[in-house]
């Protein structure tokens, strides 16, 4: 049988032209020296390097599975090289996912998002690269509920033999470092149950229910971190196969018609829509977004990577960028209220509680307000 192919996608912000808005060209160029060398030594099949704002994506086949410590120090070295140009450069932020000065065999932990999938290669292998900035990982939750388990998003779940039995889907707890594993349709309330907290819990893995088919991947990188600890957000990527007895291309994309809300944007402390783009507008403009995902199609044959198609770049998701520039306007009136800032339990991550610390000692109880109240009215001279 022929060897395994795994697909591994791995992202990384290490700095950025302006402020966050995306990577300079000789960055994306020193990324590409290192995996093409990589690529003649035999230890890539294949490779594409990209971006979407300010992460620069590795995409890469090999034949060595997931976790695998010389695919890892590859992108690893990738990134420091990409860096180095950022500092020469002085652009912004250089290194700045690179969270340890160390590499110590796996990139999982140190900064830089990963997503995995190891398949054998069927007839034809079409699949589908999501890489979003500006938003977490639980943002896929919605998308990736829709494509495996809501009949009115894909119609293969009604029609097609192969999917009828339905998907398993592997949620993962991010302050426990724990998962669970949750079968749809019959469970769906379950998972929705826990889901619809995307801040918590991320969909990660989706398996195919007839023969554990691994068909879908979300990074939780960072999250998953340090030991069960969380350590706030980062920009996701995923990986969708799709065809032949899973869902097709079209119910695929089908998912991010609708451009719902996810965390993010601004200071990753804000609420915004995530907006389906091509690679012409993957980059972060407008209070340092909205959020957007690019999504990217493949054939893989025998590791070689065919494509990539640039699938949102079609009149058929104008109305759904639309509608996602009206709610953004929406969004943005609010300013610096809820719901369109985060609740407090997730701006604890942010700087935010440097803030609150200084006011901590002003605070006074009730009956003393009074009194204080009493006396500045009798400063300025307004008591009766
Ligand atoms: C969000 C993001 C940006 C920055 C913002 C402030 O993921 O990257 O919105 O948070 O531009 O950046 P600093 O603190 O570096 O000035
Ligand atoms: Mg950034
Ligand atoms: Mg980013």
């Amino acid at each position: 049988m022929a060897d395994k192919i795994t697909l591994s996608v791995i992202k990384a912000d290490v700095g950025s032209i302006s402020g966050h808005y995306m990577p300079h060209p000789d960055q994306l160029a020193a990324a590409t020296k290192v995996l093409s060398e990589a690529k003649q030594k035999g230890l890539l099949i294949d490779f594409y390097v990209t971006h979407v704002g300010d992460d620069i994506q590795l995409i890469m086949t090999h034949t060595k599975g997931p976790d695998h410590p010389d695919i890892h120090g590859l992108a690893w070295d990738a990134f420091q090289a990409a860096t180095k140009v950022a500092k020469e450069l002085k652009l912004y932020a250089a290194g700045q996912d690179l969270l340890s000065d160390a590499f110590s065999g796996n990139v999982r932990g140190l900064g830089p998002g990963v997503a995995e999938l190891e398949m054998e290669e069927r007839k034809a292998e079409p699949v589908i690269t999501f890489h979003a900035d500006k938003t977490e990982p639980g943002a896929f939750n919605l998308p990736m509920y829709r494509i495996f388990a809501d009949p009115f998003n894909t119609a293969g779940l009604v029609i097609d033999p192969r999917m009828h039995a339905g998907f398993v889907f592997e949620v993962f707890d991010v302050y426990e470092g724990k998962s669970v594993l949750l079968k749809t349709p019959e469970e769906s309330y379950d998972l929705l149950a826990l889901i619809g907290t995307p801040g918590r819990y991320i969909v990660r893995r989706v398996y195919r229910k007839e023969d554990n088919l691994l068909a879908a991947v979300v990074s939780v990188e960072r999250l998953n971190l340090v030991a069960g600890q969380y350590v706030g957000k980062d920009d996701p990527v995923a990986i969708v196969r799709a065809q032949s007895g899973l869902p097709a291309v079209g119910e695929i994309l089908e998912a991010f018609a609708f451009p719902h809300l996810v965390a993010g944007w601004m200071r990753g402390s804000h609420h915004g829509p995530l907006v389906p783009v091509s690679m012409r507008y993957a980059r972060v403009t407008r209070f340092d977004g909205p959020p957007r995902v690019l999504a990217l199609g493949w054939n893989i044959s025998k590791g070689r990577l065919i494509g990539p198609a640039d699938l949102f770049d079609d009149v058929a998701f104008d109305e759904t960028r639309r509608l996602a520039l009206q709610i953004a306007e929406y969004m943005r009136r609010h300013g610096p209220f809820m719901p369109h800032r985060l609740g407090p339990e997730e701006m604890e991550y942010t700087t935010l509680p440097e803030v609150l610390e200084r006011l901590k000692n002003r605070f006074v109880k009730t009956e003393e307000v009074k009194v204080v109240k009493r006396h500045s009215e009798m400063l300025s001279g307004e008591h009766d």
